[in-house]
């Protein structure tokens, strides 16, 4: 069923846990995402950000993840990730997403403050969530900037949580986007000291390649949504490749299951790990 990022947020601080939110590129990984969610009866977002739509359209890709996540059997919210422009966080919103993100990292606090309540006016009518970036997440989403590493000053968290009230706050700790070079070292000073200053959930983006102990204190110290990209396109990929060399593939159809797999054992094993399996039990 389809609903709304806040829900799944406020759920996940009861229990003490973090929601994974999956970026997808075609239909196959939609449909492997939400057949891990189903199997294990857990809460997720399906997420697509804007630098993505130049290979997946908002038009076509935006109402297949909102169908599929009004045909699931679990809580499903879908959200627009690293909004860029006020017309595609629009466009997102008319879609019926149920969370935005506006991505104003790059940008002075004053005018990433001041947009990102521009968005929240956006977003309202629609009763969609909203969450913002503060400090700078390295790497960018696609891969195309190679954007340094600028780690969120808790002061500044605070400010953003006191002048905005926005829904979700991401951070930025030592994560950055894509495969890391090396194990990351994220900053927890700077989380336990963002957790106990402010009270809005907090996202961790760049969650391809961070080790599972990590992800668990993560989402026992305030992160409550987890994004993860790369590692859903590296399993897709991987496991076609695995699917030919082993002669698994005769013909387009085991090609499309095989995505679907990739998909499917990744979203899998992070469900597991971030410990959102069985969190949903039906009303
Ligand atoms: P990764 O590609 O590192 O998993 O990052 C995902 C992300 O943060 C999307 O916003």
């Amino acid at each position: 069923m389809l609903v709304n990022m806040k829900e799944l947020l406020s759920a996940a601080e009861e229990g003490n846990y973090a929601v994974g939110s999956f970026s997808v590129a075609n239909m196959e990984m939609v449909l492997g995402v939400i057949q891990a969610a189903e199997e294990l009866q857990a809460p997720i977002i399906l997420q697509i950000a804007e630098v993505r739509l130049k290979q997946s359209p908002l038009s076509v890709i935006g109402p297949l993840m909102v169908a599929a996540a009004k045909g699931a059997k679990v809580p499903v919210a879908v959200h627009f990730d690293h909004g860029k422009t006020k017309e595609k966080i629009g466009e997102a919103l008319a879609l019926g997403f149920t969370s935005v993100m506006f991505d104003g990292s790059h940008l002075p606090l004053e005018e990433n403050i001041a947009v990102t309540k521009e968005i929240m006016t956006m977003a309202a009518p629609y009763g969609a969530a909203v969450e913002a970036e503060i400090g700078c997440v390295g790497g960018s989403e696609d891969g195309s900037e190679d954007i340094a590493i600028n780690c969120t000053k808790p002061a500044d968290a605070l400010r953003f949580e006191e002048e905005t009230g926005v829904d979700a706050l991401a951070i930025a700790i030592g994560n950055a986007h894509g495969n890391y070079k090396s194990t990351p070292k994220l900053r927890f000073d700077i989380l336990e000291e963002v957790e106990r200053i402010t009270k809005t959930p907090l996202v961790l983006h760049g969650g391809t390649g961070i080790t599972p102990e990590d992800f668990v204190r993560c989402a026992k110290t305030g992160i409550k949504k987890i994004n993860i990209a790369t590692a859903t396109f590296d399993s897709v990929e991987n496991t076609v490749r695995t699917c030919y060399n082993n002669h698994a593939i005769n013909g387009y159809y085991d090609l499309q299951a095989a995505e679907v797999e990739g998909a499917y054992q990744n979203a899998r094993r992070h469900i597991l790990i971030f410990g959102t399996d069985h969190r949903y039990t039906g009303e």
